[in-house]
């Protein structure tokens, strides 16, 4: 095989072609990057019914020592429900008695670090109350404060208080429970408890190390918060940016009933855009027009859903004088966000309302916000749309990865002067070639990317879908990363995405490959800028999912190095195709860089079977 690159001739590629997309799924966010350790924190997770099932609050003590029920007595408006804790006996237990909450499958406790815990309760009399970290197996005591609140006056008393504490863990477990304990007989109401790292990334309230993997991925874009998440299955429990944004405790959270848990909203609205701007990435907010996967609003009456979807541009990028955007202020971002693109709806385009609602979103955001680009449900990759779009949302999931990598395509024959392509999800799913995310799934995505860049003319963005998944809720798989309570890894397909985080904004070099097995190898080359020492480097990349090596001739014509003795290789393989990542052994499969042997201007470069090279030369 052989490849002809011409590094004179080559055009500008979107700036924002690879970016990620973040979904309320597998539990990526509560319980995941939103660092918040507390499972249904307001005892809201059963709805409004009460009394209602705490789960996954636990009781400590016996039937006879403590009594729980909840109530709809709460301070906060929009989330009513509290727990009545009666402590019944006059001699505790010394360790005493109340409640325990494990987090999402065991909370990480790392000695040294500090958590700030808060909570509001309400009492008759005095407040008495060991608040601590245990161990969940051995009950060890990692942290804890006492914290003892007089009773002022009797109408003090019987009103709804704040209690901030921070605590410092002197021992470290990864499987903890928050417990609030009391030795003192008679009846406290709980509700908002939260507990949170004081170091979560800037303040934010984002996990590190998550969003660290993000970064290294220097996405462009942020599409957030869905997905179906978006859609809900019923119209009811869908996302709705108003319920997720203001004061956490007030936040009533909701039932995610398309991927089934409780989330409450600790990563709402404004989280989401607050992200985008931390990661460097451009927010591209999906919301709800008004259909979810079982019930839809008519286009007679979604006025209310149009002038929603405008409050939330407002918030996001009003004036911090305006109506909404004050509310973004008094949250800490006077300044607007970034916020150019949004989607109306997901994968809605063949629903019966979906054309009406769509022209009724489309008309007013143009009215009000005419830069704003707009992404439709609906494929406009064969033939023209019959509604004005800026891009058209393309989802793909092939359960083979031959289709996969040849859909590298899909997208050669679009029309160039209809909307572009919005790829905003894609992956090889499937229980027998992708697993929990194969070397074969990855390199079979690496085909349809290399095309995507190929194709970069029509195709405006792309990302991986889904992104996260915490190991103990694998909803969807595969997924680009995952985790649990303490650890995380890329799977093979984060890897292929981080091999091509350099296509942004570079420019795609004319090449010829001729290969007798166009099914099975493809490649592009692109000139791109490095940020580390502003030099502009020459990157080939080549996918093979053949399964014999593949000994191709590269000739690099209008180059002249700097330092061709500098140019290196890097490589995604292994042993076997159907190698996965694994906590135990998170980077089996990651791109591996070597000096290149032997380069040239023209010059013979093995490529492995089934793997992602990229091949690096300094200009
Ligand atoms: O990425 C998982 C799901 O796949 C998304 O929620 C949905 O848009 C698609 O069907």
């Amino acid at each position: 095989s052989s490849l002809v690159v011409n590094a004179a001739q080559g055009r500008p590629m979107p700036n924002t072609l690879f970016g990620i997309f973040y979904e309320e799924i597998n539990h990526a966010g509560s319980g995941g990057i939103w660092a918040q350790l507390v499972n249904n924190s307001g005892f809201e997770a059963a709805g409004t019914r009460t009394p209602s099932n705490i789960f996954p609050w636990t009781i400590i003590g016996t039937e006879s020592s403590v009594k729980l029920q909840t109530e709809l007595s709460s301070c906060f408006e929009r989330n009513k429900v509290a727990l009545r804790m009666d402590v019944l006996c006059d001699k505790c237990p010394p360790d005493g008695v109340g409640v325990s909450n494990p987090g999402f499958w065991g909370m990480n406790i790392v000695q040294g670090k500090k958590y700030k815990v808060v909570f509001f309760y309400r009492s008759l009399g005095s407040l008495d109350m060991r608040v601590a970290f245990r161990d969940a197996i051995s009950g060890r005591i990692l942290a804890s404060s006492h914290i003892i609140r007089h009773k002022a006056s009797k109408k003090k008393g019987s009103k709804w208080q704040r209690v901030q504490t921070i605590l410092e863990a002197r021992a470290s477990s990864s499987n903890s429970n928050l417990t609030l304990t009391t030795t003192k007989e008679g009846t406290v109401w709980l509700d908002q408890v939260s507990a949170m790292p004081t170091d979560t990334f800037k303040g934010h309230g984002f996990r590190k190390d998550l969003v660290e993997m993000l970064i290294q991925l220097k996405p462009a874009f942020l599409r957030f918060p869905g997905g179906c998440f978006v859609e809900g299955v019923q119209l009811r429990n869908a996302f709705r940016w108003k319920d997720s944004v203001g004061p956490w405790e007030q936040r009533p959270g909701h039932l995610n009933d398309i991927w089934n848990y409780w989330t409450d909203d600790g990563l709402g609205f404004f989280e989401g855009l607050q992200l985008a701007e931390d990661i460097g990435a451009l927010p591209i907010w999906v919301f709800n027009n008004g259909i979810s996967h079982s019930d839809e609003v008519d286009t007679s009456v979604i006025s209310p859903f149009v002038k929603e979807a405008l409050e939330g541009i407002e918030f996001a990028r009003g004036s911090s004088t305006s109506k909404w955007g004050s509310v973004r202020a008094s949250m800490g971002h006077p300044k607007p966000f970034n916020l150019k693109y949004v989607a109306i709806g997901n994968e809605d385009c063949y629903k019966k309302n979906y054309y009406g609602n769509y022209m009724a979103f489309y008309k007013a955001i143009k009215k009000f916000y005419p830069d704003i680009q707009i992404i439709s449900n609906c494929p406009a990759f064969k033939t023209p749309l019959n509604h004005p779009a800026d891009l058209y949302d393309y989802h793909t999931y092939p359960i083979d990865a031959r289709a996969m990598f040849n859909a590298y395509h899909d997208f050669d024959k679009s029309p160039r002067n209809g909307p572009k392509a919005f790829v905003s999800e894609y992956a090889l799913i499937g229980a027998l070639q992708a697993k929990y995310g194969t070397l074969l799934g990855a390199v079979s995505e690496a085909g349809f990317l290399i095309g995507l860049e190929r194709n970069s003319d029509h195709v405006a963005m792309a990302s991986y879908a889904p992104l996260l998944v915490n190991a103990n809720d694998r909803n969807w798989n595969p997924d680009a990363i995952v985790f649990n309570s303490y650890q995380a890894y890329g799977t093979p397909s984060y890897w292929v995405t981080y091999m091509f985080k350099e296509s942004n904004g570079a420019t795609f070099l004319n090449s010829q490959l001729q290969t007798p097995d166009p099914g099975s190898l493809i490649a592009s080359a692109i000139l791109c800028q490095s940020p580390q020492n502003n030099s502009t480097y020459l990157k080939i990349k080549i996918a093979n999912i053949g399964s014999i090596p593949v000994n191709l001739k590269i000739s690099l014509q209008g180059y002249v190095s700097k330092n061709l003795a500098g140019s290196t290789k890097t490589v995604l393989t292994s042993g076997n195709i159907l190698d996965e990542n694994t906590f135990a052994a998170p980077k089996k499969i990651a791109p591996q860089t070597s000096p290149l042997q032997n380069p040239g201007n023209e010059m013979n470069v093995m490529i492995p079977p089934v793997s992602l090279t990229f091949n690096s030369f300094l200009i």
